[in-house]
């Protein structure tokens, strides 16, 4: 073994690689749970890419075929069913991972300096996520597949002047048809994963040029030993590579909880209505998107002033891609003298958990039809209306607040 070693190492800088991003890279020594969701995220990359491969090999792009070969994986294929169930949950679960990933980044303030590059390219894969999760949901060419399709698509129509030239070039045909499936399936096997991986490649090799945040939101380079090393630094292996594998199984066992014994979990993960074909004749009774693009969906459809120059079909995808856009936007929104929320004053906290709640509410509602009262009072478009105010203030007013705030002195030492 140790000659093997030995021989890729003198044609190949193996030993080097592996010091500098394993066994010799100084990684803080007070990571919590939140540290989790990085490597939980690459593991959900590899099993989509695994799944999705085989599912490849049986599934047939076509509109005539798409529906029935995916009965056929589910029903006939050996395994099919499983390599199924695990790619729908692992599709979800990704959002699940990379929304507490993100919102671990800002309890932490982990987009400030120096690692601003780290999350605008981490914002950069959220949004090749979402294209790669729309677009996949249409290969099942069920009926919400169909006309979720339809009504994402035709936002580009709102744009003015080139708006509909641009709706028919995306779908390839004048309604959503099979060029439509077989240029979302070539994007969804090929170039998106491709991008992702590229993505998540450079995310990583930006994260260790700076080094890892930690809860505590102090640079540990700033504190080295006699021998160079950071104090309050630790090897990444073995120490957090064996945490990492014990955050695996935990994980892993709560995925197969879902994927054996709930893989459609209530709606939310397979939506009842894709378990029929599309129909170019029939609307399902709510157009709704999964859930973890509900809480844009609903700044989208919280827009109804009429009034709005060019109309509010206009200005609410501009609102829904704000609501993305604000994200890249968190390095030079925050002020704080701090990163972390542990020493941060109450104005951030308190902004902070209403820009959750805002998120979940709107979540929620967006999986609602508007004009029911779900919630307390007021019709789902109005508390909608409320959270899209919650959600904007967030970042609009993270300047001030994040001036005003009074901190707490940030130690030495981590915790
Ligand atoms: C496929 C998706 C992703 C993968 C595989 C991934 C992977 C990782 C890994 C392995 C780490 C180091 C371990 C950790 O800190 O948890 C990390 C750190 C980080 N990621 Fe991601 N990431 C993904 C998406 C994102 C997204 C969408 C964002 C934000 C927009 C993001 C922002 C960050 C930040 C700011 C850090 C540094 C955190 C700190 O040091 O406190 N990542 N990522």
């Amino acid at each position: 073994m140790q000659k093997l070693i030995t021989w890729i190492d003198d044609r190949f800088p193996l030993i080097k690689v592996w010091e500098e991003h394993m066994a010799k890279y100084y990684a803080p020594r007070n990571f919590n749970i939140w540290y989790f969701f990085g490597s939980l995220a690459l593991l959900v990359l590899v099993i989509q890419i695994v799944t999705g491969i085989f599912l490849t090999m049986h599934y047939k792009p076509d509109v005539n075929m798409a529906f029935a070969s995916v009965e056929y994986i589910m029903r006939d294929v050996p395994w099919g069913w499983l390599m199924r169930y695990l790619h729908s949950t692992g599709a979800s679960m990704f959002f699940v991972i990379v929304y507490l990933h993100m919102f671990r980044g800002m309890l932490y303030g982990s987009y400030r300096e120096p690692r601003e590059l780290v999350w605008l390219i981490g914002m950069l894969i959220y949004v090749a996520l979402m294209a790669e999760a729309f677009m996949g949901y249409l290969l099942p060419w069920g009926n919400m597949s169909y006309w979720g399709a339809q009504v994402i698509i035709s936002l580009f129509g709102a744009i003015p002047v080139v708006g509909d030239a641009l709706t028919e070039w995306i779908r390839g045909d004048f309604v959503v048809g099979d060029a439509t499936l077989t240029r979302f399936f070539s994007f969804h096997v090929i170039m998106v994963p491709l991008m992702l991986a590229g993505l998540v490649y450079v995310h990583i090799v930006a994260l260790h040029k700076v080094g890892s945040n930690n809860p505590d939101g102090i640079e540990i380079k700033q504190n080295k030993g006699p021998d160079g090393i950071p104090v309050d630094g630790i090897p990444f292996h073995p120490y957090y590579t064996v945490k990492d594998i014990f955050g695996t199984v935990v994980f892993l066992f709560l995925f197969f909880l879902i994927v054996f014994y709930a893989p459609e979990f209530g709606g939310w993960f397979l939506e009842k209505d894709n378990f029929t074909p599309a129909n170019i004749l029939q609307t399902p009774p709510d157009i709704v998107p999964l859930w973890y693009f509900t809480p844009f969906y609903s700044v989208l459809r919280a827009v109804t002033w009429e009034w709005l120059p060019l109309g509010a079909k206009l200005w609410g995808v501009i609102a829904m891609g704000m609501s993305i856009g604000f994200f890249f936007l968190l390095p030079w929104l925050d002020r704080s003298p701090v990163k972390s929320i542990r020493y941060r004053g109450w104005m951030y906290k308190t902004a902070l958990t209403l820009f959750v709640v805002s998120f979940v509410v709107m979540g929620y509602l967006g999986t609602k039809n508007p004009t029911n009262v779900d919630l307390l009072w007021f019709s789902n478009r109005t508390w909608s209306q409320i959270g899209l105010f919650v959600y904007f203030a967030f970042f609009i007013l993270m300047p001030i607040y994040t001036t005003l705030d009074k901190t707490k002195p940030v130690p030495e030492r981590v915790r």
